[in-house]
């Protein structure tokens, strides 16, 4: 019964992607796990609704799974609730792994602690789920408790963030941070050179420490630092929370006001905290400011601050994960291989209409010129 379920979820799958490659909308390219001899696959996944008819279809087969106790048990550790960012995650996986899509989701939000998303994932293989999801907060530190879902037989699927010292997941899905960080420095150094700023003093107001995230948008911005030999005179973590941008931004300016003229938050609610501390201190910024500021995310809020000029510049992190993820779920369901990796697409965003887009040595080592989006009521409209 619970394959019956499977191959019609992987049916409406497989529907909504036919729907969805004629479509503009949201997408994510993928690198293919197997066979290992094969050169990764870079291909289009989608994240367009299946056709009503479909959706029904898999609907009353949930139903069915359901009354038969069949249903996919799936427990998802997420990081916590820190930014808009996290709350657009985790409804995007929830929404995805539903009832009404056959499973019945284990949330736990870990509140940010690493301590407490090691317990949930291992309260997760003793209650025996069927998978496990995992954003991870930290990049390391998971190879025992991987060791142990991969004994008792439970897949698990890393979202978002990255797991860097154990391969025993089967599948990926999220962003490509030093791509984000390239892209900003690209465009820093693109824009002060437009505006014929001859000196770049920045701070930087990072995310959680260790977090892959933290690390690419800093390594990515730092080639960029070194190459251009700008100026970083800090760079201190606000674990991507309005709060933790505000009090690094206050701290800020007690050492170095009117020594900066750029600002570096690596998440927008960082952005609105450190833009709440120079408000407060009368220091100017944004477009008509003395203190460029350049965010990541773009979630609504973040691309409203673009839209009044407050923010120069937002790099998308997309957090549209769940229906990628509901996809790994069905082919492992149906026995299908699935992609090591899966990169959501993230356009980068801008509030002037100066610069038409940026060219940078990608994290692959390819050259990439990529366009720079304008910010209208359109975009604010159609963001996350
Ligand atoms: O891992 C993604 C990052 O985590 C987002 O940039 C941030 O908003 C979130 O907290």
């Amino acid at each position: 019964m619970r394959k019956t379920l499977s191959v019609l979820l992987t049916a409406a799958m497989a529907t909504s992607m036919l729907v969805a490659c004629g479509s503009s909308s949201t997408q994510a390219t993928t690198t293919a796990a197997a066979p290992a001899e094969t050169k990764a696959a870079e291909t289009q996944a989608a994240t367009t609704a299946a056709p009503a008819e479909t959706v029904a279809e898999v609907t009353e087969a949930a139903k069915a799974a359901e009354a038969n106790g069949e249903t996919i048990t799936v427990g998802f550790a997420q990081v916590g609730h820190e930014s808009d960012w996290r709350t657009a995650s985790t409804n995007s996986v929830q929404s995805a792994l539903s009832k009404e899509n056959g499973i019945d989701l284990q949330f736990v939000d870990c509140d940010n602690d690493s301590a407490a998303q090691l317990e949930a994932v291992r309260n997760f293989i003793q209650q025996g789920v069927d998978y496990i999801v995992i954003d991870p907060i930290v990049s390391t530190g998971w190879d025992t408790v991987l060791t142990e879902a991969d004994d008792a037989g439970i897949p698990v699927i890393v979202i978002d963030r990255t797991i860097d010292d154990s391969d025993k997941y089967v599948s990926w899905v999220g962003s490509e941070f030093t791509n984000e960080g390239l892209a900003a420095g690209a465009w820093l150094k693109a824009y002060v050179a437009d505006k014929g700023i001859s000196e770049v003093n920045a701070l930087v107001i990072s995310g959680t420490t260790g977090s892959s995230a933290q690390i690419g948008r800093s390594n990515g911005f730092d080639k960029y630092v070194e190459e251009e030999k700008w100026n970083k005179i800090d760079e201190q973590t606000g674990d991507f929370t309005q709060e933790g941008g505000q009090k690094v931004m206050e701290s800020y300016l007690k050492s170095y006001e009117g020594k900066f003229n750029v600002v570096v938050c690596q998440n927008d609610n960082e952005a609105f905290g450190a833009i709440d501390a120079m408000k407060a201190a009368g220091v100017s910024y944004g477009v008509d400011g003395d203190v460029i500021v350049i965010s990541f995310d773009a979630c609504t809020a973040g691309l409203q601050k673009v839209l009044a000029g407050e923010i120069n510049a937002d790099f998308q992190c997309n957090p549209l994960q769940g229906p990628d993820c509901l996809n790994i779920i069905k082919k492992l369901e149906a026995g299908e291989t699935v992609d090591q990796k899966t990169f959501m697409a993230e356009p980068w965003y801008v509030a002037e209409d100066k610069l038409k887009d940026i060219a940078y040595t990608n994290n692959s080592g390819k050259e990439v010129t990529e366009p720079l989006v304008v910010v209208d009521q359109a975009v604010v409209d159609a963001a996350y």
